[in-house]
Formats: structure tokens, C-alpha cells, sequence
């Protein structure tokens, strides 16, 4: 059976991802494979009475860590099985998180939980290569967020994407962009679509700006502690290129856009 869309394959992979990747290690934000923690980079500050939301929250584990930190998180993915992971997860740690079944694409327009402005950060944890239209996502983060309020976000680094593993050569090309599609065959024979988006740098902050974020800080961390994320990749290559990249980014005055003629 071949599962096209990226709700079906997260749905499909969730318990095993859970067991692999899924850290019940809560204390603080790990920011991807090998890509550091909240604890080392103090990319948030203080979280305590903040209002945030997590984008593509996957099994909670960044907005639970947030939550014991003291902020208000609401965590949206598309996975029903992400989410049934999360709901457990927090209930488990007996704290209080809202994990809504939403699309981090269908931020653009007001409703009951997003109102405008009414998040002081937006997080999102190696999600947004998932976008298939970054500009859409960054105008609904931009709506739901305070002037001035932070995005902080984690993807695949796209230089690692480009290097084969095995043979440690760049075997791709980075100015092959846009849609990424991969059959796999999974162990017990069924088949299966993996789906995402490949972006330049330039892709990335060029959309940021074009959005009204200014960006104040780009962390590409090797992180060798990385005991949660790191099963999968091979040591020799994370130590030479990191496979995660983090933007820290704010929104910008409106009037500050305008004046600027932008
Ligand atoms: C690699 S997982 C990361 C999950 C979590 N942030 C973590 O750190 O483990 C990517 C997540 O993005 C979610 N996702 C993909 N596309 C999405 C979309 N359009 N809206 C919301 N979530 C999405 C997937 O369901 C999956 O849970």
C-alpha cells in the first residue's frame, strides 16, 4: 500500500518514532539530531507565564518540556497518532498542554484557539521541512504572534541532505530544491511515500524576511551528547556537517515594515 500524504506517513511511523526518537527525557528542548538543547543555546529565555505554541509538536516532548518550565503551550500537528503520543506523554507528566489536530499550513486565518497576536513565541521542533509552502506557514505564525514575539524553528540542515552517508560525497545538488519524494520498503514488505520540502538558506531567511521577521540568530550545533536523535546517523558525518540548522527570529513591527518601504 503506498501512503502519499505526509498525515498518512507520520501516522504509519508514529509508534516507532515514538520508541526511537520520542525522548521521555523532559527537562529540557532538544532541538534535533545532534542539534544542542534549550539548556546550552537559551535560544526562548525566561518561558515562565508565556503563551507558546509548537508547530508540528510530533509526541509533545518540546511543549511538555516548556510547560514544567512554567509556559502555556498549545502543540498542533496532523498526526492523530502524534497527538494520541502527546496527550499520553503530558498526562504522564501531569502537566497541562492543548494538542490540537491542525495543520501549521491553516494559521492564516483567526479562530477560537488563534487568535491574533495572542502567542508571545512560536517553536517548532525539525517540522517546517514538512511545509510545502514556507510562506504560508510564516504568515499564520506572524498573525498568531505578538509584535515582537519569537519563532524559533529546527530542520534538516540542507548540506547535510546533500552528503551520502556511506561514501561521505556531496551526491545531490543544492539548488535542487522543492519537493523531495523517497519510496521505502519497510521490513514487514508494505511500501511507503516519505515526502518533504528542500530549501536553501537563502530560501529560508529570504521567506523570514519577506514574512516580516527580522532574524537575530542562526545555530548550526554539533552536539556529540546527542544520545536521543543520534541512533540513526553516522558519527563520522554528524561530526564533520550537523544534520540540524535553528533560526531564531522576531516578529517586526508592522510600522517599522512600512517605514522601511518594504
Ligand atoms: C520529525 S517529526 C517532529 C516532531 C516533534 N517536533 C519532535 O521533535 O519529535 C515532524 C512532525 O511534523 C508533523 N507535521 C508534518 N506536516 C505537518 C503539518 N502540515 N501541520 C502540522 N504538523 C505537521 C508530523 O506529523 C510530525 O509529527
Amino acid at each position: 500500500m503506498n501512503h502519499e500524504s505526509i498525515e498518512e506517513w507520520w501516522d504509519e511511523v508514529s509508534s516507532y518514532y515514538q520508541e526511537e526518537i520520542g525522548s521521555d527525557d523532559l527537562k529540557t528542548v532538544r532541538y534535533g539530531p545532534f542539534g544542542s538543547t534549550e539548556r546550552k543555546l537559551r535560544l526562548l529565555g525566561d518561558v515562565r507565564g508565556m503563551k507558546i505554541l509548537e508547530l508540528g509538536c510530533g509526541g509533545g516532548q518540546t511543549s511538555i518540556a516548556l510547560a514544567k518550565r512554567g509556559a502555556k503551550c498549545v502543540g498542533i500537528d496532523i498526526s492523530e497518532k502524534q497527538l494520541g503520543h502527546a496527550r499520553k506523554l503530558a498526562k504522564k507528566n501531569n502537566v497541562a498542554v492543548e494538542f490540537i489536530k491542525k495543520s501549521f499550513s491553516d494559521l492564516e486565518h483567526p479562530s477560537d484557539s488563534f487568535r491574533n497576536g495572542s502567542f508571545d513565541i512560536v517553536v517548532s521542533v525539525f517540522a517546517l521541512q514538512y511545509a510545502r509552502d514556507l510562506d504560508r506557514v510564516l504568515r499564520g505564525a506572524s498573525r498568531v504572534l505578538k509584535t515582537r514575539g519569537l519563532l524559533v524553528f529546527s530542520i534538516d540542515h540542507p548540506f547535510y541532505l546533500l552528503i551520502d552517508p556511506e561514501t561521505m560525497e556531496i551526491e545531490d545538488s543544492y539548488y535542487r530544491t522543492g519537493k523531495l519524494e523517497e519510496e521505502e520498503k519497510w521490513p514487514e514488505g508494505s511500501r511507503h511515500t516519505f515526502v518533504m520540502y528542500r530549501r536553501r538558506v537563502s530560501d529560508v531567511v529570504n521567506a523570514l524576511v519577506r514574512n516580516g521577521f527580522a532574524v537575530e540568530r542562526i545555530e548550526e550545533p554539533f552536539d556529540p551528547d546527542d544520545k536521543v536523535w543520534g541512533s540513526g546517523y553516522r558519527r563520522k558525518l554528524v561530526r564533520r556537517i550537523g544534520p540540524t540548522i535553528i533560526f531564531k527570529c522576531r516578529k517586526t513591527p508592522t510600522k517599522l515594515l512600512m517605514r522601511k518601504g518594504y
